[in-house]
């Protein structure tokens, strides 16, 4: 089983569509999306949401107050969308208490294949080559798989802040930055 990175692609419409839906009242996170804005799961919602994902990567966007650059994946299996994953650029303080450098989900269909181990790998190289040179990671205390993905990547235990499990995995050199349209294979 093969896991790969794709920047937001309106030509994986289906499966992105297909993959929010199984998500259902559960939050996709990773995946850039706004509850109070959801994007229409149409083909025209699918390239309008998937144009605005791939401009936050960019850091010369002039993006709004408070956000910060991030590079949004759509994970793959074979040409399928099963998840997301965001690789936020830089901490804010609120990132640096809680949320993070990266989030990632996998469609509940899909789970349990080693998607997200998959996923976070290949996202520290994408880290490694922005220039981070550790990342920051957290999950809720209870979230068993969540935990052992990070966990299972290297990841160090720091603290648990509000609930939160707070993780460092150093990244150096670790890689290029992704940043063409098209896949990325990953091998577990
Ligand atoms: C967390 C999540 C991304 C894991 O995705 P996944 O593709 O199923 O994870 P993997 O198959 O790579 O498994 C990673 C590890 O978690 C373990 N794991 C996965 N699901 C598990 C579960 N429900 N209970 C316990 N362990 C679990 C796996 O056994 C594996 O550990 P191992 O390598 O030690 O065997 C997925 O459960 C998810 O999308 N959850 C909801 C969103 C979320 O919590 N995102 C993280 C926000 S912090």
């Amino acid at each position: 089983m093969d896991t790969a990175l794709a920047v937001p692609d309106a030509r994986l419409h289906a499966s992105w569509a297909a993959t929010l839906r199984d998500f259902g009242e559960t939050f996709p996170h990773g995946s850039g999306l706004d509850p109070e804005d959801p994007p229409t799961l149409d083909a025209v919602g699918c390239a309008a949401f998937a144009a605005d994902k791939r401009r936050c990567a960019d850091p010369a966007a002039g993006l709004p107050p408070g956000m910060v650059s991030c590079t949004y994946f759509w994970l793959l299996e074979l040409d399928e969308v099963v998840g997301f994953l965001a690789v936020r650029h830089r901490l804010d303080d609120v990132l640096l208490e809680q949320g993070g450098h990266i989030g990632y989900s996998v469609r509940p269909a899909a789970r349990r294949r080693g998607h997200a181990s998959r996923a976070l790998r290949l996202a520290l190289a994408h880290a490694g080559g922005l220039g981070l040179d550790r990342v920051l990671l957290t999950c809720e205390a209870d979230n068993r798989a969540s935990r052992r993905t990070i966990e299972g990547a290297g990841g160090a235990y720091e603290d648990t802040r509000a609930g939160r499990r707070r993780y460092w995995i150093g990244v150096a050199g670790a890689g290029e930055p992704l940043s063409a349209v098209g896949a990325v294979p990953g091998r577990r």
